[in-house]
């Protein structure tokens, strides 16, 4: 008997960077992520987006591996610098290729769930001064606007930002993302925009377009553990858990910074002033549903010579390929967390998924267990969480595809689809097979 009700939304998701390729098809311009994949050490094996999966010309026979898994919704992002390749320059032929995949996905009767920014900021807005600079707000304001106006009715669900833990702090404080700044203050100037105009951008679809489409914002979440009782571990978890999870979460569900953090980030700034009156009333403007991607938990230490006072610490849990801690039941300790401190919103899984490294066997099928093994593990756990009354909506795998995994390139496999990056040949996982049935199940069971 499966444990999901009819309602309950099963998908798969991706991002235009990702799979996309065709960089300078109908218009595009480059993005910051072409830009960093061309330094030299930033990304595994100097790669890059340039062809990537293809999806740009093989949208169709992705389509079709989503209808053979039988899900009721796919995610995917638009890529800014299709649709303005220059600053205030709308450019139609881009938006095509967006409505000629949601019109495929309707005829198949699959629910289009839209991210507005998933990493690819045009490299004008990038020359500009990129998320440090407040118009970006403005900028992606407009962007927005041109989506909700051309793609309207046609969409599910929006979410505005993924995770933008990632965008700024991966991008502009760690260097490890584009576009590979390090320096805290621009990361802090930076975030704060990026939220800014998650609001800006609900604001106008709610106020300006009168839309009943839901919108809502992905956090990036990662329950963070103590690695013993010590004081000082419990503290390094604090601070670890301000700077991954709730640097993000207050702004946008309490509409205030926290406090503590801000303290131990205001050596690195000088003065907050970029947070202007307003601002955090803006960015937490009511939503309609609240967007989580996880992967792991993780468990820190106390380090003194570390900027933040902790470091992660050795754990001894089976790990992914990318070295993450394998913890559905931590992901139910997150879950639980959210509804006791922040919101009641229904609640997307807008990414779950897992790394291995996959081979094609002599029948030509990736026989990825432990893959397959973690989806069933964290979907199991969603059915729980449910059980409790946490109001799970939807869950969306990731990834639909193998695919480019930022600074790690294409060895870092995700996909329930294996794709041959020679030759652009898909084949379904025992992982996508075993994701078929479970929705399968849900649908015959009701
Ligand atoms: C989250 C990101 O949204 C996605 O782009 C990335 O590929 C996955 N995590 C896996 O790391």
């Amino acid at each position: 008997m499966s444990r999901f009700s009819k309602d309950f939304i099963f998908g798969t998701a991706t991002s235009s960077y990702q799979i996309e390729g065709a960089h300078d098809k109908d218009g595009r311009t480059p993005s910051i992520w072409d830009m960093f994949c061309d330094i030299p050490g930033k990304v595994e094996n100097m790669e890059n987006g340039d062809v990537a999966c293809d999806h740009y010309h093989l949208y169709e026979k992705d389509i079709e591996v989503l209808k053979s898994l039988g899900v009721d919704s796919y995610r995917f992002s638009i890529a800014w610098p299709r649709i303005f390749p220059a600053q205030g320059q709308y450019n139609p032929a881009g938006m095509d290729f967006y409505k000629k995949i949601i019109k495929r996905m309707k005829e198949e009767g699959i629910k289009p769930s839209v991210t507005l920014y998933h990493w690819d900021l045009p490299m004008w807005a990038h020359e500009l001064g990129g998320w440090t600079n407040r118009d970006s707000v403005k900028w992606f304001a407009e962007f927005a606007e041109k989506c909700f106006e051309e793609l309207g009715d046609s969409v599910h669900m929006w979410i505005t930002h993924n995770e933008p833990w990632c965008a700024g702090f991966l991008g502009y404080h760690q260097g490890v993302h584009a576009p590979g700044h390090s320096n805290m203050e621009e990361a802090l100037k930076a975030v704060h925009h990026i939220l800014l105009s998650h609001g800006e951008a609900v604001t106008l679809l709610k106020e300006k377009f009168g839309s009943k489409t839901p919108i809502g914002i992905t956090l990036n979440l990662s329950p963070i553990y103590p690695a013993s009782d010590s004081v000082n571990d419990k503290l390094a978890a604090n601070n670890a858990d301000g700077y991954s999870n709730r640097w993000f979460l207050d702004p946008v569900l309490k509409g205030s910074y926290p406090a503590d953090m801000m303290n131990l980030f205001s050596k690195y700034v000088h003065d907050y002033s970029f947070i202007q009156d307003g601002d955090l009333e803006k960015i937490s403007t009511e939503c309609d549903f609240f967007g989580i991607n996880y992967y792991a938990r993780g468990l820190v230490e106390f380090s003194s010579p570390s900027d933040f006072l902790y470091k992660y610490a050795h754990s001894d849990y089976a790990k992914t390929g990318m070295g993450w801690d394998i913890s559905p039941n931590e992901f139910k300790d997150l879950i639980r967390r959210l509804r006791k401190e922040y919101t009641n919103l229904p609640i997307f899984i807008t990414e779950n998924g897992a790394a291995f490294p996959d081979t094609v066997s002599e029948d030509n099928r990736v026989h990825d267990f432990e893959r397959k093994e973690y989806v069933e593990a964290h979907i199991s756990a969603v059915a729980d969480l449910n059980d409790e009354g946490m109001n799970i909506a939807g869950y969306y795998l990731w990834s639909l595809l193998d695919n480019f995994e930022w600074s790690f390139g294409y060895d870092k496999r995700f996909g329930i689809t294996y794709v041959n990056f020679e030759t652009q040949e898909r084949i379904l996982k025992d992982s996508g097979r075993r994701y078929a049935e479970i929705i399968k199940e849900r649908n015959t069971e009701h």
